[in-house]
């Protein structure tokens, strides 16, 4: 599954706050193909997206996102905090909504399972219900490899992708047995030499997280597929030239 050489990550999380409704439509409007966003699992089962353990950098409240239920998590505030005030009032959405958002403005939907307490299969299993059968412009990775199995139990199709900061001696091993199709790396300790390696096992490579339309340049020379990017404007303004 290629994604894009540039992907919206966490929406646009640089222009609107991230993990919204309003970061995925800016991405689209800035001309994103593909945009990546974490999914989190409440205490009622519920799946929205959410990135941190805690409320409090990306909410008007404090206390641990695992601790919330719908009910409660839907009257936090998650634009608030990102200061223009153009975003008050924005709600943290429903892993539903947002893949409906995606399909709406046609833009590929990277889902990242994110656990915060171990949760891991119970998030897959969860994310698989609400994907369902339509898995066409889709791709979920995690760091939790646990989550990940848990998804492919009830979703045998989707393609899947492993993240790591770092890749790990076995990566190739763990890649075969999960039969991913893409690997996803932290920036800072990517070596040319690990490029080449996820490369030569065939499989796709995109590194997170590229703000700057040089470092981009460079990655792609260097056979990166895709940057994940804050500012996927800018970084999208450098391709062809
Ligand atoms: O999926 C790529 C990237 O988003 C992983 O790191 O912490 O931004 O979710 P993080
Ligand atoms: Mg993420």
């Amino acid at each position: 599954m290629q994604m894009a050489n540039v992907i919206g990550h966490r929406g646009c999380a640089a222009h609107a706050p991230e993990n919204s409704l309003a970061g995925i439509r800016d991405a689209a409007r800035v001309g994103c193909r593909w945009i990546e966003a974490d999914a989190t699992l409440l205490a009622d089962g519920t799946v929205v997206l959410f990135h941190d353990d805690s409320l409090d950098r990306c909410t008007n409240a404090s206390g641990f996102i695992r601790e919330q239920d719908w009910e409660q998590a839907v009257q936090l505030d998650i634009g608030q905090w990102f200061g223009d005030g153009r975003f008050v009032g924005e709600r943290m959405p429903l892993l539903r909504d947002a893949l409906a958002c995606c399909r709406a403005l046609n833009l590929g939907f990277n889902i990242e399972l994110k656990t915060h307490r171990g949760e891991g299969e119970q998030l897959g299993l969860a994310v698989a219900d609400i994907v369902g059968e339509e898995t066409d412009n889709i791709l979920v990775s995690s760091f939790d490899q646990a989550a990940l199995l848990g998804f492919r139990q009830k979703n045998p199709h989707c393609p899947l992708a492993i993240i790591y900061d770092e890749l790990p001696q076995d990566w190739e091993q763990q890649a075969n047995d999960l039969n991913v199709v893409s690997i996803h790396l932290w920036e800072r300790p990517l070596t040319k030499e690990t490029i080449e390696a996820v490369k030569q096992s065939g499989r796709d490579l995109y590194v997170f997280t590229i703000n700057d339309r040089r470092a981009a340049k460079r990655l792609w020379a260097m056979g990166v597929d895709g940057v994940f990017s804050d500012y996927p404007d800018t970084v999208l303004s450098v391709q062809g030239s």
